[in-house]
């Protein structure tokens, strides 16, 4: 039907008769001349309807925003002084013969090239969504994402192995979604949160390296960075160790971001123990483009007069945490309160201030709703191991460790980007050696931090039952400007560890048979040592195309309150379907 993409258009085909298909972007009627923007996947083209073809010209007269043309005309110059260097095609311009109109079109709910219209109205009408640049790009960017990762794994030995969607629940951590039976009355298959087990059988039936870009679902609170349906890059490898597989798997990202998005991401990715990381940013995917850290103060507020800090400092499990802003002495009354509003919403009790006028001045030269009752040795502590600069202002987070850990660290990454600390560049992060286990708070059972069939490290078997918080795990995550990307681990590839830690997490012998059996006994069939890592391919994709939340970059996503706007999911079932499923809603 064509001879060319409107935007692949350009000054070497002048004088040449194009024949171009695709959608009328504008009309701009200039008294007796016609100018329709006409636009493929490739970008745009001018075309130009002079009345001399009156056939063209009245075609082009009815043309409305998005009709389908199919534009047969001369390629020529556009005279002086009206190019366009935006555009590949921005020298030239199409002197229409033939206007077919293909199809016409509604008057869409926007103009494509509306950056303002509410994410409702854009889901509600995605196919016009779709349609405009912006979206145009990102899909294709996850295209080409998708074929560097494949190409990479191909040339590396991985083979792509599809597992099943219709699955058995096996709790990961993650709420699953339950598809009902219509075969096996009052029995569910659940949706996989991820194809963890079948890749680690791959790996026990000797398949060795195994890949699969593959849909994993979790029925989460959905947030900018999650959905109930998203994308791994699934990988597992045998016979490699931790660094082995880290060091594969950094280049894998680095390829990515190099072949799919032109970006260069640092070689090697700095490595950094879970411990440190939150000692030092609070969260353990921290953005470190923020250059602010924590300062230890829990020590030296042990006997200050002042419960707020005196407490927590001599809980064991709380801590006080210093954070200094350079600069910060220029915020107002009003910032720091809605910082401390801010850290509320996060679960602080308040947020305490110092600001350094004139450290020369000792406590005098400090502003400050708490330095009253500090002494004289902790405000001299506090001046010394924050190194604050007159100008500068402390905030002070005082709480059970990981309360304040959170809220700190949410706060130097809030206040990092306010403030225009953030350098403007990629920075990975591997966090590793991550605890095995954490301590659910009301019923004190420990459960996997991240998944039960990740190894402890070496020497740390005999911790999991006696003292399950002193196991570390080999775990790892990708972190990438404060997006956890990835994670994985080596995994327990001996039965009776793999029986230790369900012991560790009080799940009874009769639990383990009926939801881990399978494992246990393929554990027993010569498994060789593996492990792996799965990547958030939504995540990479937002991160490359600087795209806010992964909706932008997944063609059909689902709305915060897990919704299918174009299509309307979920919908109410029929009697029928449900009678033969053998359900029976409740009221
Ligand atoms: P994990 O649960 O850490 O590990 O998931 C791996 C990566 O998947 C991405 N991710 C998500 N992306 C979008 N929406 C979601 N709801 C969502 N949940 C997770 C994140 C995360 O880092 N089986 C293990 C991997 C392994 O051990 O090999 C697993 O699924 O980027
Ligand atoms: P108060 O004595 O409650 O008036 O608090 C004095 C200062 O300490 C105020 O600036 C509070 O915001 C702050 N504050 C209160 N609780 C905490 C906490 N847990 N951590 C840090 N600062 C706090």
């Amino acid at each position: 039907m064509r001879t060319h993409y409107c935007g692949d258009l350009s000054a070497d085909l002048l004088d040449q008769t194009v024949t171009l298909a695709g959608w009328a972007h504008r009309r701009r009627d200039h008294g007796g001349v016609i100018f329709i923007d006409l636009r493929d996947r490739e970008g745009l083209a001018q075309v130009v309807c002079d009345p001399d073809r009156a056939e063209a010209f009245a075609n082009a007269d009815r043309v409305r925003n998005e009709f389908v043309l199919r534009i047969t005309g001369k390629v020529r110059r556009r005279p002086q002084g009206t190019s366009n260097a935006q555009l590949r095609s921005g020298e030239i311009e199409v002197l229409a013969h033939t206007v077919e109109i293909l199809n016409t079109s509604l008057t869409p709910p926007f103009t494509l090239d509306d950056d303002n219209i509410s994410e409702q109205v854009r889901l509600e009408n995605r196919i016009v969504d779709l349609r405009r640049p912006q979206m145009q790009n990102n899909l294709r960017l996850r295209h080409r994402a998708s074929r560097a990762a494949r190409n990479f794994l191909d040339a590396q030995g991985f083979i792509d192995v599809e597992t099943p969607f219709l699955y058995k629940s096996t709790p990961e951590g993650a709420r699953e979604f339950l598809v009902p039976s219509r075969l096996h009355d009052g029995q569910f298959y659940a949706l996989p949160q991820s194809p963890q087990l079948f890749k680690q059988m791959l790996m026990i039936a000797g398949y060795d390296r195994y890949y699969q870009l593959v849909k994993c679902f979790r029925d989460e609170d959905l947030r900018a960075d999650r959905q109930p349906e998203f994308t791994q890059i699934d990988i597992e490898t045998s016979f490699l160790d931790e660094l082995q597989i880290r060091a594969l798997m950094e280049s894998l990202v680095r390829h990515m971001f190099r072949e799919a998005a032109g970006i260069e991401l640092p070689d090697p990715f700095p490595v950094m123990k879970y411990d440190d990381v939150v000692r030092d940013y609070g969260l353990d995917k921290p953005d470190l483009r923020v250059p602010l850290k924590f300062t230890e103060l829990t020590d030296v507020m042990k006997d200050v007069d002042f419960n707020v800090f005196s407490t927590p400092a001599k809980d064991p499990a709380g801590r006080v945490i210093g954070l200094c802003v350079p600069g910060g002495g220029t915020l107002t009354r009003g910032e720091i309160d809605g910082y401390t509003e801010y850290v509320k919403t996060l679960g602080a009790k308040g947020l305490a201030w110092i600001k350094v006028n004139s450290k020369a001045q000792g406590a005098e030269g400090l502003q400050s709703p708490i330095v009253k009752n500090l002494h004289a040795a902790a405000i001299a502590a506090i001046l010394e191991r924050t190194g604050a600069n007159d100008g500068d202002l402390i905030f002070f987070g005082a709480d059970k460790a990981h309360r304040a850990n959170e809220y700190m660290g949410s706060l130097r990454q809030r206040i990092g980007h306010d403030r225009g600390l953030a350098e403007k560049t990629w920075r990975p992060l591997w966090v590793v050696d991550f605890p095995m286990f954490e301590q659910e708070e009301d019923t004190g059972l420990w459960k996997a931090r991240h998944h039960p069939f990740t190894s402890p490290k070496d020497g740390h078997e005999d911790y999991i039952e006696s003292a399950p918080q002193k196991a570390y795990a080999k775990a790892y995550d990708v972190v990438l400007n404060g997006w956890e990307i990835g994670g994985g681990s080596v995994r327990i590839h001996r039965q009776e560890v793999q029986q230790k830690v369900f012991r560790a997490m009080q799940i009874s012998p009769e639990d383990q048979r009926a939801k881990f059996g399978f494992l246990l006994d393929a554990l027993q069939y010569g498994a060789p040592p593996h492990g792996g890592i799965a990547f958030g391919f939504d995540r990479l994709v937002a991160m490359m195309a600087g795209a806010e939340a992964i909706r932008d970059v997944i063609a059909f996503p689902k709305t915060q309150r897990g919704q299918d706007l174009l299509t309307g999911a979920p919908t109410l079932a029929t009697e029928k379907q449900l009678r033969e499923l053998h359900i029976r809603l409740r009221n």
